[in-house]
């Protein structure tokens, strides 16, 4: 049934009416106020705290989100979408990326296919070539173990394992060095393979659909680079696929015993759970690997039970529209107090805008209400030192998630004590700000002239009321990452069915592809054509120029 659009929704109203009354509030006085306010604003799941009371609402703008949520759908959809519906309705596809993460014995069919069974299939092949790699009994053609695993991918099949692989860098096998090589500039590729030897190495060639040029390109130049110094029958102990292509995989020269499938009902940017993961099974082992899975699992299961007033991801979903819609949020920052969680702002980048970064709904109506923020950041402290700037004092209202582990993996424990405080003084100062009269307090303080204070008070001056969120969890884990991830997945996917768009397609990267292809072919001609507009010609006469 179709979706009546969404500012034409009694919630929505509700909501409109309630974001002028709320237009003054401060976040400081809603402190004041309410003692119990952390309390009341706050929840758990899957091993994951998180703090909303930073936020510019209360508990009625709390309950007339969940009626939004519940008008538009969200249980009914998130329902839909865990029995494997299909609800990728231009791709004509489910959307099963839950089922990755369910334990064995779960029932779930799709096309009278069990999906359950197929997954643990391939994931007890992933066990055995992960186990073998490790331990070295998978060994190179010259009888060497391999030392170096070089992930050939973009996007969703280079940022999840890329990303996760990092962050659980205290669990990896001491043997193995990981690489990931995305980018079709060959700079990339070439600072991979001068750190490797092709008698020990292991490449990946990870890609759902195995048409990606990026990938294909960097396969072929790894390939030829193997085969300058080893025969064609070794591909085989140096080269694996990861793909929903088998067709694609045999013309390259891959031997299908070496490919890891997956299925069209995962999506590019929700596939680090299928054996796109492979590379952090390698790195962590299947054992870490598992509790990765699991850790989602926790996170699923919350999901799909929690009620909405305690339902984490819903929650996060909610305030982020609230502050995207009625405080006109124009992006979020991602902020994560943990150096391993480094990619972690560029992971959620994919999984957000990709998923959410669209104009029309479902039916191709076009949106009438603003849809996804941009999405950006950078570790904490880091960030601090370069763009907070901004946050503290520039123009526009950009909400931040702070993203914190209460204990570190190392032993310094006052390099984590410093790192806590900033995270929560970051996110105090954002709320708070510094008035007017509090900065002329200071200065006088500091024995400053009148004149003095008056000219640089208003610099000083930080207007707070400024919202974040902060997510706590006991220790960086396989587990607590999973869980970590899996909460963004179902936030992007609440907001998507508030929207009312659908999150599991990406036709906006296409246009750019074709394009490419065409101008591809144009660099390496001969003449120079001139087809496109003066720009896109001229820039390509000079790229030809310099040649
Ligand atoms: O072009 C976008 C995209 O399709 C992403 O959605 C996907 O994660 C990426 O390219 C890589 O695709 P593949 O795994 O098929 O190579």
């Amino acid at each position: 049934m179709r979706q009546p659009s969404l500012t034409s929704t009694a919630s929505f109203h509700a909501l409109e009416t309630h974001a002028i009354e709320a237009e003054d509030w401060q976040m400081r006085s809603l402190f004041a106020a309410d003692p119990q306010r952390f309390e009341r604003l706050s929840c758990e799941g899957a091993e994951l705290f998180l703090d909303y009371s930073k936020n510019r609402l209360d508990g009625r703008t709390l309950e007339l989100l969940a009626a939004l949520a519940r008008e538009r759908g969200v249980e009914q959809r998130r329902d839909a979408m865990f029995a494997g519906e299909r609800i990728n309705n231009t791709e004509n596809r489910a959307v099963l990326h839950t089922a990755l993460r369910a334990p064995r014995g779960a029932k779930l069919s799709v096309d009278g296919q069990d999906v359950n069974a197929d997954v643990h299939a391939v994931l007890g092949r992933v066990k055995a070539f992960t186990d073998a790699v490790r331990s070295g009994e998978w060994l190179g053609h010259t009888g060497k173990p391999i030392t170096d695993i070089v992930n050939i991918g973009i996007g969703g099949s280079d940022l999840g394992p890329k990303m996760v692989v990092l962050a659980l860098r205290h669990y990896a096998h001491p043997r193995l060095r990981m690489h990931f090589v995305s980018n079709v500039d060959g700079h990339d590729m070439d600072a991979a393979l001068n750190q490797v030897d092709p008698e020990t190495t292991l490449f990946i060639v990870a890609s759902k659909t195995f048409t990606t040029a990026e990938t294909m390109m960097n396969a072929q130049t790894a390939r030829s680079w193997f085969l300058a110094n080893a025969p064609e029958a070794a591909l085989a102990r140096h080269f694996v696929a990861v793909s929903t292509n088998t067709e694609a995989i045999k013309a390259f020269g891959i031997d299908p015993a070496n490919m890891f499938p997956f299925w069209d009902w995962v999506g590019g940017r929700y596939s680090v759970w299928s054996a796109i993961g492979l590379s952090v099974a390698l790195a962590v082992g299947f054992g870490y690997f598992s509790d990765f899975l699991a850790g989602a699992h926790a996170m699923d299961e919350h999901f799909r039970t929690a009620p909405i007033e305690e339902n984490m991801p819903i929650i996060l979903a909610l305030v982020g529209f609230w502050n995207r819609q009625f405080l006109g949020a124009p992006s979020v920052t991602i902020a994560p107090y943990h150096q391993d969680l480094s990619r972690f702002p560029a992971y959620l980048q994919q999984l957000d805008m990709e998923s959410n970064g669209k104009r029309v709904t479902r039916d191709g109506e076009p949106v009438d209400t603003p849809t996804c923020p941009a999405i950006w950041g950078e570790p904490g402290t880091n960030g601090q030192h370069a763009y907070f700037q901004l946050l503290h004092q520039g123009t526009d209202l950009n909400p931040i998630d702070f993203i914190a582990a209460l204990r570190p993996a190392h032993e310094m424990e006052h390099h984590h004590t410093a790192l806590l405080a900033n995270c929560f003084a970051q996110s105090e100062a954002f709320m708070k700000g510094k008035t007017l009269d509090e900065v002329r307090i200071d200065l006088q303080q500091q024995g400053l002239p009148l004149a003095e204070i008056e000219r640089l008070a208003p610099h000083k001056t930080f207007p707070g009321n400024r919202p974040s969120n902060t997510i706590l969890m006991e220790r960086l884990t396989p587990a607590t990452l999973g869980a970590l991830i899996a909460l963004y997945e179902h936030k992007t996917f609440v907001q998507g069915v508030i929207w009312d768009v659908n999150s599991f397609d990406q036709w906006g990267v296409e246009l750019g592809k074709v394009l490419a292809k065409k101008i591809e072919a144009e660099l390496a001609a001969d003449p120079q054509p001139e087809l496109h507009d003066s720009s896109t010609n001229g820039l390509i006469a000079r790229a030809k120029a310099a040649v």
